[in-house]
């Protein structure tokens, strides 16, 4: 699975964005060690904090299958801008994954890849508790 590939399946899962607060719709494509894809899209809430990202839908409905392994996942927003995620989604996927799982974003031009760990540095996770 190349990553332009997942790319275009994390756009085709912005229709599933249930965004009518923000308007911003988000998808997430995320691609397990056994080459399953889970998709994932933004859900808002008309209570604001309760919306849940598109990256946490994805890791969600791949956990509730079992699934343990992550490669990678790829995150676009309707913006047409990179959409790294939130420093909450950020802690949520480092608690299922391990230091190779690669971030992938596209501005509608540009590919980009970018390790989790880069992007949170100095983690907080299982190992501190052991
Ligand atoms: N959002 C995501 O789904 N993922 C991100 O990485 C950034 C933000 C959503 C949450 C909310 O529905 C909307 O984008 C605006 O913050």
């Amino acid at each position: 699975m190349t990553n332009a590939e997942l790319i275009q399946i994390s756009i085709d899962s912005q229709r599933l964005s249930y965004s009518p607060y923000s308007k911003f719709k988000v998808g997430a494509a995320l691609l397990t060690v056994d080459n399953i894809i889970y998709t994932g899209a933004n859900i808002e809430n008309a209570a604001y904090p309760v919306t849940i990202c598109a990256e946490r839908t994805a890791f969600i409905k791949a956990i509730l299958d079992e699934q343990t392994k992550f490669v990678k996942i790829a995150i676009t927003a309707s913006s047409n801008e990179f959409c790294f995620p939130c420093g909450s989604c950020r802690q949520f996927m480092n608690e299922f994954t391990d230091e190779k799982f690669e971030i992938i974003v596209f501005d509608g031009k540009t590919i980009n890849s970018i390790k989790l760990t880069k992007l949170l540095p100095h983690s907080f996770g299982k190992s501190n508790l052991l």
